[in-house]
């Protein structure tokens, strides 16, 4: 079938809300499709080409942010605080493996969300699920769950402030490796995390005093004065994916200018459903999750549909079993894929095979599970002779007690303290700091500090 922004339209469409008022909904698409695209084209060519690198193992690929993204949520400091975590973890990252950090953020667009069950019940009443905020609210009441097409124009009022933002950041002053003893969190100063993050600093303070002697400074150069970061969501809701869905006027290709990345979750990557037919036909570089269900041939499928050119840095596969299946499941995947010889990456996502849920009824993920699926991975791939590309994470700049384990040991009873999530649990500063100083343990033979 000829592809088309709609063709999606005569495949299976899973996770979708049904909207009763469908002129709304029409009159909101059409509103949509005429407002500026938040990113341009070019900008996802440059992250392809990054990601590639990433494949070839000469950079490392961090990708991270909340499960879902909340309305009420965005405020200037929450973006701020996120988007200073991952530039941390970053440095720590460059600093163990000498190598670029591809940075991409779980933000400016992650509203939808899939769900296992269509309805939700509580002390009796049975309500739709929560399907992320651009779709409906939160809150358990029947008005509030019902599908209001009216929330794409807010997600993306959202998204364009979000972005503006983090575009101020990265560019702006606030990234350059200067300030990099700037991004501690004012409530992460005691941690053991932020003191080893800070012995860090100090070095590269030491070598960037050195260069500057020499003649390389912000000034003269980019690299010392600002960074790049993407934006990234799953391709879920594709009305909405629809509407960003524009030709590029510079080569005529069509691609989604709502976000630089675009990935396909583990319930909706069916080779003959419609989100992988509607990826097909856009240039962005994409994501396709890897679940423990996953068979060879429905990847060989999707691998070909996906990238037909054999394109580098067009596919990451985002491999997310759990802590447990990963090792019985991911070699043989790993070693049937590897002799493809095919273009793509590999990143691991340890958070969504590891999610349960605790004694107290919150949903969890213990930070031992995430790293020891993390750990698996890269063991897997060093006796594959492959390339482990990096990590795909849920975490916020936020103080929360979300996930279980880490520098505090957080456990089950103080999961109520401090759990804000509106999907799954996130790993907070402290959990994702000491993350980021594992893996670059795990990244290089020396400790770095
Ligand atoms: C997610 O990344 O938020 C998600 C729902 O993941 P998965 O599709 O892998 O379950
Ligand atoms: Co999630």
């Amino acid at each position: 079938m000829k592809w088309s922004k709609d063709s999606w339209k005569n495949f299976e469409a899973k996770q979708m809300p049904s909207y009763s008022d469908q002129g709304n909904l029409e009159k909101v698409l059409e509103n949509l499709s005429s407002l500026p695209p938040l990113i341009f084209a070019g900008e996802t060519r440059s992250l392809k080409s990054q990601i590639h690198q990433v494949q070839k193992g000469e950079s490392f690929y961090l990708q991270g942010g909340d499960c879902a993204e909340s309305f009420s949520e965005l405020n200037p400091n929450t973006i701020r605080d996120t988007f200073k975590l991952l530039l941390q973890m970053s440095v720590v990252l460059t600093f163990a493996t000498n190598k670029p950090v591809v940075k991409l953020g779980r933000i400016g667009g992650q509203f939808a969300k899939p769900r296992s069950s269509d309805f939700e019940e509580k002390n009796g009443e049975k309500l739709p699920s929560y399907r992320g905020d651009i779709i409906n609210a939160f809150e358990f009441k029947k008005d509030s769950r019902e599908p209001n097409p009216s929330r794409m124009l807010h997600a993306y009022n959202h998204s364009a402030s979000t972005l503006n933002l983090l575009r101020a950041f990265a560019q702006g002053g606030f990234a350059s490796l200067n300030q990099l003893n700037k991004w501690n969190l004012d409530f992460a100063n005691n941690f053991e995390s932020t003191k080893k993050y800070k012995d860090l600093s100090q070095k590269i303070e030491q070598s960037i005093k050195f260069m500057n002697a020499c003649g390389i400074n912000e000034q003269n150069t980019r690299e010392l004065r600002e960074t790049d970061f993407y934006t990234s969501h799953e391709a879920l809701l594709l009305p909405y994916e629809q509407a960003f869905t524009r030709i590029d006027s510079t080569t005529g290709d069509w691609y989604n200018v709502n976000s630089h990345f675009l990935w396909v979750g583990d319930r909706t990557r069916d080779p003959n459903g419609a989100h992988i037919h509607y990826l097909s036909g856009i240039k962005n570089p994409l994501g396709l999750k890897v679940g423990p269900s996953t068979s060879i041939d429905d990847l060989k499928k999707n691998i070909d549909i996906l990238n037909p050119d054999n394109e580098g840095g067009r596919l990451t596969l985002i491999v997310r079993m759990g802590a447990d299946k990963i090792k019985s499941t991911f070699p043989s995947i790993l070693k049937e894929i590897d002799s493809l010889g095919r273009n793509v990456t590999w990143v691991c996502d340890p958070m969504h095979g590891n999610t349960s849920t605790s004694n107290s009824g919150y949903k969890t993920r213990a930070t031992v599970n995430i790293f020891n699926e993390i750990q698996s991975f890269f063991e897997i791939h060093k006796a594959q002779g492959s390339i482990p590309g990096g990590v795909h994470l849920e975490l916020t700049g936020l103080n929360v007690t979300e996930c279980v384990g880490g520098p505090d040991d957080i456990k089950d009873e103080n999961l109520g303290d401090r759990y804000h999530t509106f999907c799954d649990p996130r790993l907070n500063v402290n959990q994702s700091l000491e993350l980021s100083f594992l893996l670059a343990d795990l990244l290089s033979n020396d400790n770095i500090i």
